[in-house]
């Protein structure tokens, strides 16, 4: 501990004796004539006591004490005061002083004092690391605590989705076993289909969790907005021509470029989009089917409308929408979609609302600021 002892007294004997007796105690003294130097000298050297006469002229011990006190509550400070000035040694003490020893000065009871006043700073600094390393150990195993629910929740939800899917897998798989047997190459041939599609599903699904596992750090790259899009539409496009969906896209022309993960946000519009079009394919109203994608901006952020003529959700869906695993869609559908979409968007500082109508179609409005700010 640092044991630099401030000693204030405009009688230069007093400073050099005790200067000498408390350096032989083993602390580091540096020594003011009056309260300003002693004020500037406690700013350099930051001393855990200052031992201070209280009669000098200017500045006085109490206000020296007082303007120590507001800097630093945490400096302890002996007065040293008069025979019989019982008033100046309550005021010190209503001004937080630790101590006060009258002169003419008994090193015995100054030796007394400084150990009291020691062993309280000792005390004071255990204290303060013990609160401290708490505060620490109980933040830790918060993190842990809320890492160990969230993998629980994880393990859960991917053994219920393979569970699913392995279900799948059997019943592909009992129709070409039973196909073989009875010689019957269209039920082979359709359990092999199932088998097949089965595995695919797997196989994306293993990926998407391998992607939400690794917390991969984002790539930042400064992307045109506008030939970006321009690039999603275009795979889309024969997607929605096969399904007689009837695409728009309604781009501002004035965007200019954003610095974000392409790759990931890609991924997240794209399966958006798909949904989109799964609602209009899903709908079986006789209705005009229709996608508008629509890239728009206000002042601070880039605005992704994706708006679709489809199923719309009803008020369970809405709510569930971004679980991990909620599907409606049974085989064709794994339900990690929006799941991995939200958490690319959030990773980008940015936010994803749903608005729906059951029966008349849904609005994705994503919305990514275009200062990120952590990266
Ligand atoms: N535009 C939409 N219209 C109606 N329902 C939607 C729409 N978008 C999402 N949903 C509902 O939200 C569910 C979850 O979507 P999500 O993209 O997470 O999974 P998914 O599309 O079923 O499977 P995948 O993992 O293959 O994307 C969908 O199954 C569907 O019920
Ligand atoms: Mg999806």
């Amino acid at each position: 501990m640092k044991k630099i002892i401030l000693l204030v007294d405009d009688e230069a004997d007093i400073r050099e004796i005790l200067s000498l007796f408390l350096e032989d105690l083993g602390y580091t003294v540096v020594a003011a004539e009056n309260g300003m130097d002693a004020l500037k000298l406690f700013r350099k050297t930051q001393p855990s006591l200052v031992i201070s006469d209280i009669k000098m002229p200017g500045m006085d011990g109490i206000e020296l004490l007082r303007k120590i006190k507001l800097e630093s509550p945490d400096t302890e400070f002996i007065m040293i005061t008069g025979h019989g000035d019982m008033e100046l040694a309550i005021i010190s003490f209503q001004g937080q002083a630790a101590d006060f020893i009258t002169k003419p000065i008994n090193v015995d009871v100054l030796e007394i004092a400084l150990k009291k006043v020691f062993d309280k700073i000792l005390c004071r600094k255990m204290l303060q690391e013990y609160t401290e390393n708490l505060e620490r150990l109980i933040r830790e195993k918060t993190e842990i605590q809320n890492h160990l629910s969230s993998l629980g929740l994880m393990i859960g939800s991917i053994s219920h989705g393979l569970k699913g899917l392995l279900t799948g897998l059997d019943g592909g798989m009992y129709l070409v076993d039973s196909g073989f047997t009875k010689e019957n190459q269209p039920q082979i041939q359709e359990g092999w289909q199932i088998v097949k599609l089965t595995v695919d599903r797997i196989r994306k699904m293993v990926l998407d969790i391998l992607y939400y596992a690794k917390e991969r750090d984002l790539k930042w790259e400064t992307v045109d907005i506008l030939s970006f899009s321009e690039d999603i539409a275009s795979g889309i496009q024969p997607k929605m021509d096969i399904q007689k969906i009837t695409f728009i896209k309604d781009f501002d022309p004035s965007i200019g470029a954003l610095e974000i993960d392409p790759g990931s946000i890609h991924s997240a519009l794209i399966n958006i989009l798909e949904n989109a079009m799964d609602a209009c394919s899903r709908d079986t109203a006789e209705k005009q089917k229709q996608v508008i994608f629509g890239v728009k901006q206000n002042p601070d952020h880039i605005l992704f409308q994706i708006t679709d003529t489809g199923t719309g959700m009803d008020r369970e869906t809405r709510e569930k929408l971004f679980t991990l695993f909620f599907s409606s869609k049974g085989s064709k559908g794994t339900g990690l979609g929006l799941f991995i979409s939200q958490k690319i968007i959030a990773q980008h500082g940015g936010s994803i609302h749903v608005s729906s109508v059951p029966g008349h179609g849904s609005q994705f409005i994503i919305k990514i600021p275009k200062t990120t700010l952590n990266h």
